[in-house]
């Protein structure tokens, strides 16, 4: 490994603690006093609010471990978990199906070429189709098809879930399927994203006609203030829509919505859990891993170079801040990898906390960063 202290030390010990995930009986998806409260595979994902979206990151985190190790006990538990919630493919309740079968299935399809996979994310992207509006062009967010409650809703996290979609595209030879991601990003890139770079978290259209009407907020301090998460996933989503399509456009939605991030967050290692926040209230360390992990892909497909090397600094400074601030290294027995991490502060859920996902993006964007010092100076013996 060439990562410098303190990253070396982070990504060894992300290593580690993988190992302890194998034995949980359930679903890891935030700490409470440093043990983790668990999901079970069974539950559907209606609401944020509820671990169930969270299921694939578990795996996720095994197949990380696997990437970098290249042990085989990594491969059997994650497939072990792959398979206790490969129902999921059918469910119809929410547009976060990306997020469980992202990490997960695509990611050890493409490690191992195991083909119920494969057949199972192409089922679930199936399912994310179904949620497309045709007359607003966007992806569903909330609630099962059959109500029409928040029919007419989307969300900035979505953008994470059109991998989901475009993977799906690729492997089946479906125009239709990129054809509605794209659509979704540009929707995205024209109500969500503000013209100073911010995101709503929400936007709400007739459902109907499709007919914009507002943005709001979910899990932000309110509608018009910057979700330090939302911020997050659109710096990562439109970096990866633009990977996947080639598009200049949203290259450079991406590179906006990462200026506005970094402008706001200034000097501090770590970013409050909404932007607009007071300095005393809670942190959100999962906006700062999956931004570290935005970052670097932002990087790689830049086209200027020095802003290419601009947004690999800034992921290396957050992973540091992170690592220096929020590291469980400093728990004696916590069970997570980063403390601080804020999932809905309104709800009073998991505030302060090791969060799944915070975790998974916090190992995958070291992996990354890892990979890429290696494929400039060399891996070293
Ligand atoms: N649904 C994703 C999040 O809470 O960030």
């Amino acid at each position: 490994m060439t990562l410098i202290e303190p990253l070396h030390g982070a990504l060894q010990r992300c290593v580690d603690n993988a190992d302890a995930l194998i034995g949980l009986p359930d679903f890891p998806y935030a700490t409470k006093d440093g043990r983790w409260q668990t999901v079970g595979a069974s539950d559907a994902g209606f609401m944020p609010a509820h671990g169930s979206w969270t299921v694939g990151f578990a795996p996720g985190l095994l197949w990380l471990a696997y990437r970098i190790t290249g042990d085989q006990r990594y491969v059997d538990a994650a497939l072990e978990r792959c398979a206790r919630f490969t129902h999921r493919k059918g469910d119809g309740t929410t547009h976060d199906i990306g997020f469980v079968f992202t990490p997960s299935f695509i990611q050890g399809y493409r490690l191992t070429g195991e083909k119920w996979l494969r057949e199972a994310a192409l089922e679930a992207a199936i399912t994310l189709a179904a949620r497309y509006n045709r007359e607003g062009k966007f992806l569903r967010a909330w609630g099962p098809l059959n109500s029409t409650e928040r029919a007419g809703e989307t969300t900035i996290d979505a953008m994470m879930n059109l991998e989901l979609l475009y993977w799906a595209a690729e492997e089946s030879s479906s125009r239709e399927l990129a054809t509605m991601a794209t659509s979704h990003a540009e929707t995205s890139a024209r109500f969500l994203v503000r013209p100073d770079g911010s995101t709503f978290h929400a936007y709400a259209f007739d459902p109907m006609t499709g007919t914009p009407l507002r943005g709001f907020t979910h899990q932000g301090l309110s509608d018009d203030s910057v979700w330090s998460r939302g911020q997050a996933w659109a710096i990562y989503g439109f970096a990866r829509a633009a990977q996947w399509t080639g598009s200049h456009d949203f290259t450079a939605v991406s590179g906006r919505c990462a200026d506005l991030f970094l402008r706001r967050l200034a000097e501090r290692p770590v970013p409050p859990w909404d932007f607009d926040s007071a300095a005393q209230d809670p942190l959100d360390s999962s906006a700062g891993a999956i931004t570290a992990a935005g970052l670097l892909t932002l990087s790689s497909i830049h086209a200027d170079r020095d802003a290419a090397r601009h947004y690999q600094a800034a992921a290396t400074d957050l992973l540091v801040g992170l690592t220096e601030h929020c590291s469980t290294a400093l728990h004696e027995g916590h069970e997570g990898l980063l403390t601080s991490g804020t999932w809905h502060l309104a709800a009073d859920f998991a505030v302060g906390e090791a969060l799944i996902y915070g975790d998974y993006y916090y190992m995958e964007a070291l992996q990354r960063l890892q990979e890429l010092q290696e494929s400039t100076y060399g891996a070293q013996p």
